[in-house]
């Protein structure tokens, strides 16, 4: 069965679990994996006939012939589980790096991730600047993060600097910091380009007054950024609502130092005083 094969189970996994945390309510939220040519493999005996080919806006000469397991667009996480064949799929690129085509799932009419131009183009930057090592791209709606979007300046030294004093353990995880995409219009070309364009600095892009974008290179990493960055953000909404609004103290920029040292990591300098 496809859901036995170790990629299609952990991708089906992650969809439930970011369920269970309540960030995707209804369709909210989405999941793109890059296969690797043996995991493509695995799953080709259960390929259906290919369907046409959709041209998506954006294109990419380093994901020539890839192959993304993706969520439905419209297609609730938390249905993910009861029924794969429905609520995700597997889409094939073309040889020019500008169209998809579905070779499995997504049944009934159903498409790729209104996000996917956004996924897909996360997808190139993180695999050009990992050697390849990046394959995870996930969407969610962290309503701590959301918040945080609506009482702090839209910045990426504001937002890094806020979640990295949130939690000791959090410049160890995004030693890099977060980027941040003002607010747009979702779903197309545009904001895939100004968050692939964070994206070539940053592990992670929150989307003002909607989400949170992160990558990495298996479900296990990219879900304890989406993690530990939402856990971050509850942490600093809970001290400046139970502080009325101010933070008596934190983590100074010299404790940040001193566990960067500690724990081998480089802290984006820019986000230092
Ligand atoms: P999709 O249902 O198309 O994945 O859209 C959900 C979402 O979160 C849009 O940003
Ligand atoms: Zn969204």
């Amino acid at each position: 069965m496809m859901t036995e094969i170790p990629a299609v189970r952990g991708f089906v996994r992650m969809c439930t679990d970011g369920w269970e945390q309540g960030w995707h309510e209804r369709n909210g939220g989405n999941l793109t994996y890059r296969m690797k040519p043996e995991e493509v493999e695995q799953c080709r005996p259960f390929f259906t006939a290919p369907r046409e080919w959709n041209s998506m806006g954006v294109q990419a000469d380093n994901l020539k012939g890839e192959y993304f397991i993706t969520t439905g667009s419209g297609k609730f996480l938390r249905n993910v589980q009861d029924d794969p064949e429905h609520n995700i799929g597997i889409v094939e690129i073309n040889d020019a790096g500008d169209s998809w085509r579905i070779v499995w799932g997504l049944e009934n009419g159903a498409r790729p991730t209104s996000e996917f131009p956004s996924h897909f183009m996360n997808h190139s930057v993180r695999k050009a600047a990992t050697n390849g090592a990046y394959r995870v791209i996930y969407h969610a709606h962290t309503p701590n993060l959301i918040a945080m979007t609506y009482i702090m300046p839209l910045t990426a030294r504001d937002f890094t600097r806020a979640l990295w004093q949130s939690a000791t353990e959090c410049p160890v995880v995004f030693p890099g910091g977060v980027g941040v995409v003002p607010w747009m219009v979702p779903g197309g070309a545009d904001i895939a380009m100004a968050t692939s364009e964070l994206m070539k600095k940053y592990d992670a892009a929150v989307w003002a007054h909607h989400g949170l974008f992160v990558s990495g290179p298996d479900y296990d990493i990219t879900f304890g950024l989406m993690h530990t960055i939402e856990k971050a953000a509850q942490i600093y909404m809970l001290a400046i609502t139970a502080g009325g609004g101010k933070i008596r103290q934190t983590i100074t920029d010299d404790n940040l130092r001193a566990i960067a040292k500690e724990f081998g990591v480089e802290l984006n300098e820019e986000f230092l005083n």
